[in-house]
């Protein structure tokens, strides 16, 4: 496999069969691409062009010139769960189970943070939070954007 094939070309593939017909389907399966894979790889704005009949060059200005789209993976808010034994005993390890169920942020296990006055604590994106729950969380996560 060589870097212009290191994307899923099935499933672009898949939304350009699907909304190809449209009119004006560029805006439809750039959506549906990022829908897809969660950002539109620059190696796939070939295979775009060539599925809607359009010029890379179309299909590269639309791409960059709309904020919405992103042609690289969004990063991953780091999130570390405190699992020493102050957190531990008011819901640490459920707070952790909870952030790993929730998805799109990278979990890190981490032993004290120095907040145990305030446990169960974590830290975001380097940032402290004490008393968490896992509404707090989630209200958190949705904060710095993590896509869940
Ligand atoms: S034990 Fe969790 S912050 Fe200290």
């Amino acid at each position: 496999m060589n870097h212009t094939d290191s994307y899923d070309r099935q499933a672009v593939g898949r939304v350009i069969s699907e909304r190809g017909h449209l009119d004006g389907p560029l805006m439809p399966v750039l959506h549906g691409v990022q829908d897809a894979l969660g950002h539109v790889p620059e190696q796939a704005v070939a295979q775009i062009a060539q599925g809607l009949n359009l010029s890379r060059a179309e299909v590269h200005g639309v791409l960059t010139y709309y904020h919405h789209f992103r042609t690289q993976p969004a990063r991953r808010p780091v999130l570390q769960v405190c699992r020493a034994e102050a957190c531990r005993s008011v819901g640490g390890e459920q707070l952790l189970r909870h952030a790993n169920a929730a998805g799109g942020c990278g979990v890190e296990a981490v032993y004290c943070l120095g907040l145990c006055a305030m446990a169960p604590a974590v830290m975001l994106e380097g940032q402290p939070y004490g008393r968490m729950t896992a509404q707090r969380l989630d209200d958190l996560l949705d904060d710095v954007g993590g896509a869940r």
